[in-house]
């Protein structure tokens, strides 16, 4: 029987450097020779992929707060049954740029949408699954948009206020303090490559066998 694979997401507001993070994670489970899937949320389908377009589309203004949490967990059943799901059964991991802790974060801290309705949908498209492992990167929010503010064209969820990042920040730091053993905290006001550093120490720890399991063995 094939072991399944472990799956690893990355979180944090604007402007955290996931993107760069990302590529720290490949290249750690590339040194190791671990098979892996990277992909990312909204999206990481063809159909997903679409659903995020009019998610970031800055054409869907005024979307409904209900319309725009349907379409990332439409957009999410889609990709756990395309990818995310068929990798993990294959012994594949996965690493996912945002997954569920952002809809948390962006709809129900940023929107205001009730958590239980969230929770409801995650049991709903996820059953059981949840990431074996959260990286969230943290900053305060001015730095976040300062650094985000050097990219191009903002998207739909770029173009909200700092307050609006401020409850997202707060809603993905009260999801840390709720989840310890998954959600490990990474402080993104740190130069890149002391991130780095942060990440791969994380990533090790991750993967040490526990006490418990050597003496189960
Ligand atoms: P990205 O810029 O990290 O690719 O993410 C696209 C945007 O989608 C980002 O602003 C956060 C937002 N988002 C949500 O609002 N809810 C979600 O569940 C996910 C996965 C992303």
């Amino acid at each position: 029987m094939t072991t399944r694979g472990r799956f690893i997401t990355l979180e944090g507001i604007e402007g955290a450097g996931k993107s760069t993070q990302v590529a720290v994670v490949a290249d750690w489970l590339q040194d190791r020779g671990i098979p892996f899937l990277l992909t990312r949320e909204p999206g990481g389908s063809p159909l997903a992929e679409r659903i995020r377009a009019l998610l970031l589309d800055p054409a869907s203004a005024g979307m409904a707060s209900d319309t725009e949490l349907l379409l990332m967990f439409a957009a999410r059943a889609e990709h756990l049954a395309r990818r995310i799901r068929p990798a993990l059964e294959a012994g594949t991991w996965v690493v996912c740029d945002r997954f569920t802790d952002a809809t948390y974060a962006y709809q129900g801290g940023g929107r205001g949408v009730d958590m239980a309705r969230i929770g409801l949908l995650e049991d709903f498209v996820q059953g059981p699954l949840r990431p074996d492992l959260t990286l969230l990167f943290d900053l305060p929010v001015e730095l976040g948009l300062a650094r985000a503010g050097r990219r191009s064209e903002p998207d739909r969820f770029e173009s909200e206020t700092g307050s609006f990042f401020a409850r997202v920040r707060a809603a993905y730091l009260e999801r840390a303090r709720l989840y310890p053993a998954r959600i490990r905290l990474v402080d993104a006001a740190a130069g890149p490559q002391d991130v780095a550093a942060r990440v791969r120490e994380l990533l090790g720890a991750f993967c040490e066998p526990t006490a418990a399991t050597v003496g189960s063995a």
